[in-house]
């Protein structure tokens, strides 16, 4: 079975499929019959130059740069990796927590340019995260293991989601109110028609001055502009790790002192990497074998 990647994708499981050609997208220069299977990182398919296309293996959780309805029409399978990024994401989450809360980068760039002078309890004062209070808004696998992670900060945790969950991870809140609530607020909710700028300039308002905002899910979830006039205002703090037009970061965060700017990192660690190379080698060998996918993704 041809196999065409975009990437060598990390770990050692990759040498492990057979026929494969690694070749970008965009470097395609026709069509090619031949390939059955695409291994992507969340990339949009070109279907018309791949006709022989059976399985898409995602080298991602998110799917939202697929087109999933069209490749169902057309009975190509589509798989992803969920479960195995998911500590790696919430451990991101709070290194942007405490980056942004703490004001790490702040200090860190003031000791870097020589400018501490100061005796030390003059120095930098930020506020608690002990005892804070953080809403979490999507309560699915990534956002469960942020609230795990949570409890070992004492912090209170709210969460709002369409469904409400039988938890104890956290008290449930509508958006509007978690909003009003929370000292932090962490996004971890997938991107869907439903989700795309649900954080507009009027829910970013209802946040508290000096509530801090951090996403490490999707950057279409949020109106961009309307954050970044948030944050170049001073109102609120930052820690973003996915923007609406990456890898371009908007020009006027780059010299605020109030956001803490990563460039998605959520699974970044060798271990999650090589670990979802794994599952998309699984998948793809279950389906040569035509035995059921492990991660289906289904419409
Ligand atoms: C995912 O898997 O959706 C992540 O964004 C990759 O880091």
């Amino acid at each position: 079975m041809k196999v065409l990647a975009t990437h060598r994708y990390p770990g050692p499981a990759f040498d492990e499929i057979g026929d494969v050609e690694v070749r970008a997208l965009a470097e395609l220069e026709g069509p090619r019959p031949e390939a059955e299977v695409l291994v992507v990182a969340n990339e949009p398919v070109p279907l018309d130059l791949l006709p022989g296309l059976r399985l898409v293996a995602n080298f991602s959780v998110g799917y939202d740069r697929i087109d999933l309805e069209e490749l169902t029409r057309r009975g190509i399978a589509v798989t992803n990796t969920p479960g195995v990024l998911s500590a790696a994401t919430a451990d991101l989450t709070f290194a942007l927590i405490l980056a942004a809360r703490r004001r790490v980068v702040e200090a860190d760039a003031l000791v870097r340019a020589g400018e501490w002078r100061s005796e030390w309890a003059n120095g930098i004062v930020a506020e608690e995260l002990t005892g804070s209070t953080l809403g979490i808004v999507g309560l699915g696998r990534i956002g469960q293991a942020v609230a795990r992670r949570a409890q070992g900060f004492e912090l209170r945790v709210l969460y709002a989601q369409r469904t409400r969950a039988e938890t104890e991870l956290g008290e449930y809140r509508e958006l509007y109110a978690l909003l009003a609530e929370s000292d932090i607020v962490s996004i971890h909710t997938p991107l869907t028609p439903e989700t795309r700028g649900l954080f507009d300039a009027r829910r970013l308002a209802l946040l508290r001055d000096g509530a801090c905002f951090v996403n490490t899910a999707r950057g279409e979830i949020v109106d961009e502009t309307a954050l970044v006039a948030e944050l170049v205002a001073g109102r609120l703090r930052g820690g973003l790790d996915v923007f609406a037009h990456e890898p371009t970061v908007p020009a006027e965060l780059l010299a605020l002192p109030n956001v803490v700017l990563t460039p998605h990192l959520g699974s970044a660690t060798r271990q999650t990497r090589e670990a979802m190379t794994r599952i998309v080698v699984d998948n793809i060998m279950a389906f040569e074998r035509g035995e059921p996918l492990l991660t289906p993704v289904t419409v």
